[in-house]
């Protein structure tokens, strides 16, 4: 039997940190092994909260050098940037009308925006999850892999995905998400999900001196360096649990249970951690600094091989919803 087909996107919206590598990044990675993979860059999506083309370069930019330092393997794995290919934007177009909009008000992350009142509450921010399901749905992915705040999404697109071959007779495939249960929820340094929109991340390249900093203001209680501690209820624990083996983790925990041994010296230990954990891949970035042509190349060539799969699909729609005159299967 033909290998499973992933898919799945990041938003080049801000710096990587780790609960974007553990969530998704480090399954995307994975699963290419022994799955048929594409993997994009979702600048379309990051355009409800970049409006600085500079930054948008900047940050595709880095998002593609950190999924090669990660391992990603072009020649194995479709990657291409969301942009490239315009059968995203023509399938969402024809999702929106068939969504309605009580549909959309039911998304959580609509309305933690709406809520927040922070971000401005645009028709794109509004779309998001049609969009979505739009890349999702061109390429018939068996699993997506996500972090637990897209479950939502994948349902979302499964939704639409019915209602569509309902309308039109069978057309698309659905898909099912793929959550690590270990890692649905990477915690910030406050103790909340991380995310870049709380300020609360640990980015796996910065610099040593950034990350150090941001280690340090992990949020920890009050109790005295020459007491015991629970390690359960500590975020620093709970961070470097998701990268030490199980012997570093209990060898941490039994340091926490005997006392003497204060949160400073937790962090110092998850700082060396973090280090050598990325060592390879934070090497590897500095080293594709030098080498955006091959970059470049590479989203090209990955764009040529994503626009072959979506193009045949969005034509298989257009013949179903009747806008190809010259097919006359209907
Ligand atoms: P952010 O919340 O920082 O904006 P994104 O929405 O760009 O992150 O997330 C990109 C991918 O990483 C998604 O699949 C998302 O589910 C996953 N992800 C992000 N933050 C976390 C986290 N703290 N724990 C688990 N997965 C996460
Ligand atoms: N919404 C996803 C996020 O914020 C990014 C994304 C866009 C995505 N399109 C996708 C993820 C398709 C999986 C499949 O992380």
């Amino acid at each position: 039997m033909a290998n499973k087909r992933i898919l799945s996107g990041v938003q080049p919206s801000g710096r990587i940190h780790l609960g974007n590598y553990l969530g998704a990044i480090k399954q995307h990675i994975e699963l290419q092994r022994d799955h048929e993979a594409f993997l994009f860059i979702a600048d379309l999506h990051a355009l409800t909260t970049i409006r600085d083309p500079k930054l948008m370069k900047e940050l595709t930019l880095e998002l593609t050098k950190a999924y090669l330092a990660f391992g990603l393997d072009p020649k194995k794995t479709v990657f291409f940037k969301q942009s490239d290919i315009s059968e995203h934007s023509e399938l969402c177009w024809i999702f929106d009308c068939i969504t309605t909009m009580p549909f959309l008000e039911r998304a959580h992350a609509w309305k933690d925006a709406k809520a927040k009142g922070k971000k401005q509450e645009t028709v794109g921010l509004f779309n998001y999850p049609i969009l979505q399901a739009a890349d999702i749905l061109l390429y018939s992915p068996d699993l997506v892999p996500v972090g637990k705040d897209q479950k939502q999404h994948i349902e979302m697109t499964r939704d639409i995905a019915v209602s569509f071959n309902n309308t039109y007779g069978e057309t698309f495939k659905l898909p099912e998400e793929y959550i690590k249960k270990e890692v649905e929820v990477v915690p910030g340094t406050d103790g909340q999900k991380m995310s870049k929109s709380y300020g609360n991340t640990i980015d796996i390249f910065a610099t040593e001196k950034e990350l150090k900093k941001q280690i340090m203001t992990i949020v920890t209680d009050s109790t005295a360096l020459e007491k015991p501690k629970d390690a359960k209820t500590c975020n620093v624990y709970k961070i470097y649990k998701l990268l030490a083996s199980p012997d570093e983790t209990a060898e941490l925990k039994s340091k926490y249970e005997a006392g003497g041994f204060g949160y400073g010296d937790a962090k110092k230990l998850l700082l060396e951690k973090i280090l050598t954990y990325f060592a390879e891949a934070r090497v590897k970035y500095q080293e594709l600094k030098h080498d955006e042509k091959q970059i470049h190349q590479i989203l090209e060539d990955g764009a040529s091989k994503a626009k072959k799969i979506a193009g045949a699909k969005l034509e298989e729609v257009k013949n179903k919803l009747g806008l190809n005159l010259r097919d006359n299967k209907r």
